[in-house]
């Protein structure tokens, strides 16, 4: 029977292979011509839970990004983890960018590349290998059951409806999340928050069609102007969001919560320069970036589309124009509330002439978790165990559409990772460092032990 490091040592080899033909497979979710890849993404998970010992393994609601339901073996009277992780990935653009193909996964200095190696893919894979590694060890300790979706990264439509129908799904004695990272090399982490999200697209029609800006400029309204000058009314050049009401349901952390970020190693100028790569730092200056980061609201515009953009010059008053914006949003804001404040702020903004839309691309709640449930103290034991550090208490700036949901039936959730702050996900180059990934095999096979009280 080997122990979790004895598994590791031998099967390190094997493991990356694997590794790699899971990265291999484009499950971009956001994207239709990708679908026939999701569904491939799932069964390989599938397969691979299949052949770790898993009983049942069923994909549910759902062709093209069907939700993993997978069971170990029965351990009668023992807990129940359910593992909670996503296989789809987001867009690799710019592919230029990328070093080497991003569904080429390479290996450079112990890191392996690729889109969704350390979101999801990377991170889930660990969690069932710790589950391997356990099963090779004996009897299942614990009652394991995996709920792995494939549109996270789009708002979780199908793992939303499928709980509605059957909220038992999440009845466990923890839920496990390993969709997050370490505060710092060596500093392992569990979140205490994550931000929810309102992502809307707003569009703006001022004319029937196109106009030439010769015949008609001095008079036609613009649609670009019109939505720059919209876009620019909802936030001050100091950071603070125009939106009516807004800030009024903020909930500011606990000085205590603050007193303790307060003590993580933090280097602002550090962060700025070569995490954000930046010359300075915006937003509301009064408050600490922790926790501009972590438990303030945020308004992003991702882009702006309309009129011409191609090479050369056209001459034109766009009739229409659309910008992808969204909020970040903190604990006790709704994200059903921010919608309609940030309708009517866009609204109030804009001139009578323009016909201005507001439509909601997908969004979700904030969420905190309470971190007092004995399971949290055992994922701090086998942190020690494995990185001879416990967990230190942070937030995320981002989100995880489905994490309220999986805490409804009153399992503790424990919101957690293996990736490192510079992994680079969504952009050119994500990556996973290996021995993050051989080092998360031990730590989640360890607490599934000590959940059996082993
Ligand atoms: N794994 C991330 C969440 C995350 C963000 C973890 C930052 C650690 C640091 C997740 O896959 C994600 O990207 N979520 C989206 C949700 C959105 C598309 C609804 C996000 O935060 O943008
Ligand atoms: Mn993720
Ligand atoms: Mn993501």
């Amino acid at each position: 029977m080997p122990t979790l490091e004895q598994f590791v040592a031998r099967q390190r080899s094997r493991m990356l292979d694997e590794l790699r033909a899971l990265l291999s497979i484009p499950s971009i979710s956001t994207d239709p011509s990708h679908d026939a890849d999701c569904r491939r993404a799932a069964e390989w998970l599938g397969d691979q839970l299949e052949q770790i010992g898993c009983p049942t393994v069923e994909y549910l609601a759902g062709d093209s990004h069907p939700v993993i339901w997978a069971e170990g073996p029965r351990a009668p009277g023992r807990p129940t983890v359910l593992v909670y992780g996503h296989y789809d990935v987001q867009p690799p653009d710019p592919i230029d960018e990328w070093v080497t193909p991003p569904f080429e996964p390479t290996e450079r200095n112990g890191d392996l590349f690729a889109r969704g190696a350390t979101d999801d893919k990377g991170q889930v894979f660990a969690i069932v290998k710790a589950f391997e590694a356990v099963l090779a060890g004996g009897p299942a300790p614990v009652n394991v059951r995996f709920l792995i979706e494939g549109q996270e990264e789009t708002g979780s439509k199908i793992l939303f409806d499928l709980l509605a129908r059957e909220p038992e799904r999440v009845r466990a004695d923890v839920v496990l999340v390993s969709d997050l990272h370490y505060y710092a090399p060596g500093w392992p982490s569990v979140m205490t928050g994550l931000r929810g999200v309102c992502y809307v697209e707003i569009t703006v029609r001022t004319a029937k069609t196109d106009l030439h800006s010769g015949l008609y400029g001095g008079v036609a309204p613009n649609a670009h102007e019109t939505l720059v000058r919209i876009l620019a009314g909802l936030k001050t050049a100091k950071g603070r969001i125009r939106i009516p009401g807004l800030y009024e349901a903020v909930d500011r952390p606990s000085s205590q919560e603050r007193d303790g970020w307060n003590e993580l190693p933090f280097k602002e100028r550090a962060f700025m320069r070569d995490e954000v790569g930046a010359k300075a730092l915006t937003g509301l200056e009064r408050y600490h970036v922790l926790e501009r980061l972590w438990a303030l609201p945020t308004l992003d515009i991702h882009g702006i589309r309309g009129g011409f953009t191609g090479e050369g010059a056209k001459t034109v008053i766009p009739a229409q124009a659309s910008a992808k914006v969204s909020l970040r949003l903190v604990p006790n804001q709704k994200l059903e509330t921010v919608k309609r404040q940030l309708t009517r702020a866009v609204q109030a903004l804009a001139p009578r002439y323009a016909q201005v839309d507001v439509e909601l691309i997908h969004g979700a709640d904030p969420v905190v978790v309470r971190t007092d449930a004995p399971p949290f103290a055992l994922i701090d034991r086998a942190f020690r165990e494995v990185e001879r550090r416990g967990v230190t208490l942070t937030r995320s700036g981002g989100s995880i559409p489905i994490v309220p949901e999986l805490a409804k039936e009153g399992a503790p959730v424990i919101l957690t990772g293996v990736g490192l702050p510079d992994d680079r996900l969504h952009a050119p180059n994500e990556k996973i460092n290996l021995a993050q990934v051989w080092k998360g095999v031990r730590v989640f096979g360890r607490f599934f032990q000590l959940m059996a009280g082993k």
